[in-house]
């Protein structure tokens, strides 16, 4: 990585559990193999009570590559308490062990970095520091690589919002290790094609064999949409970039 590990300050909402919010200030910065057990505790503590359709469970083995120099590891951290990571594999060898499991190649999609899991403690939600980790992580990935891939269940509102929100698209559905449709997302880390609106489709969250047709046509994923009961993606074609 060219990019000098520049570390951040941000005030946050704390929730306490007895109800009462306080503002704390907290710090975003790349965790190194000195937080491997409290980034195995905060992975453990949130997965617990969470379905594996949402959430796939990563292995103590996983969780220490992304902290060495096959990955990356963001952590935003309260006084020492680790309260949101995001993880990224970088290493050319991991990103293709981790598609050859689906018969997919880097070159299918460019040279993308691929993410892995993200979470933030229960007392700390609603500070969209998912979405503001994933653009402090892009500043360490621009230089060398052209997208970034990630997958999410259809079921994951919370974490499919934020995607779609800091720009990344839903480019397929696919099956994954534990036998769960999942989409794959991609955001470009290049100016690329533009996606064209006049042309979008509106389709209902639950149906995912509409939405795998509209994919398998060329349209991709930009934006979910609430209806009065239950939410929509909305699907648009993407088109040659158009020089301003
Ligand atoms: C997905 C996740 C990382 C998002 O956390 P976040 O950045 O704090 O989420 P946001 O700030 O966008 O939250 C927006 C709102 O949804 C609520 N919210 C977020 N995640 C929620 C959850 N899992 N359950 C219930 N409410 C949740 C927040 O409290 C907030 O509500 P508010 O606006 O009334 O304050 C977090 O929910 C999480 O760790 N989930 C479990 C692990 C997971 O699914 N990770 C993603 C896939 S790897």
């Amino acid at each position: 990585m060219k990019n000098g590990r520049t570390d951040m300050d941000i005030f946050i909402k704390h929730n306490l559990t007895d109800g009462r919010v306080r503002s704390v200030p907290c710090k975003i910065s790349i965790l190194g193999m000195d937080r491997a057990e409290d980034l195995f505790r905060l992975h453990n503590d949130v997965a617990e009570g969470v379905s594996r359709d949402l959430f796939s469970l990563a292995g103590e083995e996983e969780i220490q590559r992304y902290l060495s120099d096959e990955g990356i590891t963001i952590g935003v951290t309260y006084k020492d308490r680790l309260i949101c990571a995001r993880t990224i594999r970088t290493s050319e060898k991991w990103i293709r062990e981790y598609l050859a499991e689906t018969n997919r190649t880097p070159e299918c999609y460019g040279n993308p970095a691929i993410t892995g899991f993200c979470v933030v403690d229960k007392e700390f939600r609603g500070n969209d520091i998912q979405f503001l980790t994933q653009y402090y992580a892009e500043s360490f990935l621009i230089e060398d690589f052209d997208c970034i891939l990630t997958s999410a269940s259809p079921n994951n509102v919370h974490s499919l919002q934020n995607l779609l929100k800091c720009g990344f698209n839903i480019i397929d559905i696919k099956v994954n290790r534990d036998n769960n449709r999942r989409y794959i997302l991609k955001k470009s880390l290049i100016e690329n094609g533009m996606i064209s609106i006049p042309d979008r489709k509106q389709i209902s969250m639950k149906h995912l064999d509409s939405q795998e047709r509209f994919l398998k046509k060329g349209y991709i994923g930009y934006k979910l949409v609430k209806r009065i009961h239950g939410m929509d993606l909305l699907f648009a074609k993407l088109t040659k970039n158009i020089e301003k």
